[in-house]
């Protein structure tokens, strides 16, 4: 299947899978090569015969989803969103939690790939916030619709290439390189999140967060509509002055929910306390 047959079929099956063509633009190559391998499977000429096979069967609709996902994830990806959380938000969010008597810091990390992000936010929490609240716990929860990605996040072992982001005296202290040269989370760290499996157009965890990481997913791949509805429903799980991050190359709905940058123009926002 050559590059224009795919990015054909992409503009014609994105709608149908609540998705944006523009989202994947860019980052069509890893989802070619994947539609490309399922045609070969499945023993078909090309696009035109794999079109005329989802049309004829649903089932391989969710065949498509699937390979639709875009996994690319490192630690403290966008350094500068993580660390005006780390200076200046966080702190300020945990004075207030403290303040108003919680004990625990509330964060969930959607469409967390391989551990990358939800770790990131472990690794944060405990050499760069908990030392200065040691009072509050950590409650972690990370979710993608991927079982092979969670499967991968689990166990908690990366290429080095992954860590280039993260400020080098924390990957010293978190990471442990094995023989094989990968770089694997000390054992409390890859406690500490919870992964599941959900699919965020169809379940929501109950919340409500502190923080909600919502990066590279929803605001790049999910078609407008869906969009303004994924947005509303994260908002409804924030406490007031909860903070949602997005990606450092998203923006949000324009006529969605009310919510205050919180951090200039990094892509950080704050659901209003009244
Ligand atoms: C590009 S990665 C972003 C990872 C991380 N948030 C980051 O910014 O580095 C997108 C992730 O979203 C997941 N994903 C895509 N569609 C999803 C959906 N409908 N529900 C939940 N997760 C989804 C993919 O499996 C993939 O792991």
């Amino acid at each position: 299947m050559t590059d224009r047959e795919c990015v054909v079929l992409l503009q014609w099956a994105a709608p149908r899978l609540r998705l944006r063509w523009e989202g994947f633009r860019r980052v069509r190559g890893q989802v070619c090569k994947r539609i490309g391998r399922r045609v070969k499977a499945l023993g078909l000429e090309g696009a035109t015969a794999y079109r005329a096979r989802l049309e004829a069967e649903p089932a391989e609709w969710e065949v498509l989803d699937s390979l639709c996902r875009v996994t690319i994830s490192r630690f403290y990806r966008d350094h500068r969103v993580f660390d005006v959380l780390r200076e200046e938000l966080l702190p300020t969010l945990l004075r207030d939690a403290r303040g108003r008597g919680d004990s625990v810091f509330r964060v969930w990390s959607a469409g967390c790939a391989s551990g990358e992000e939800p770790y990131t936010v472990a690794v944060l929490f405990r050499f760069g916030l908990a030392p200065e609240f040691p009072g509050l716990r950590l409650e972690l929860l990370a979710t993608d619709a991927d079982e092979a990605l969670l499967a991968r996040a689990r166990r908690g072992c990366y290429p080095p290439g992954t860590l280039r982001e993260l400020p080098t005296e924390w990957a010293a202290k978190a990471f442990t390189r094995t023989a094989k040269g990968e770089q694997c989370l000390a054992p409390e760290l890859r406690d500490e999140p919870t992964f599941r499996c959900q699919d965020l157009r169809a379940e929501l965890p109950a919340g409500p967060f502190h923080l909600v990481l919502c990066r590279n997913v929803a605001f790049t791949y999910f078609a407008p509509p869906l969009q303004r509805e994924v947005l509303t429903r994260l908002v409804e799980r924030l406490v007031p002055g909860g903070l949602l991050v997005i990606g450092a190359h998203e923006s949000l709905p324009e006529d969605a929910a009310v919510l205050e940058r919180a951090a200039g123009p990094l892509p950080v926002f704050r659901k209003p306390t009244a």
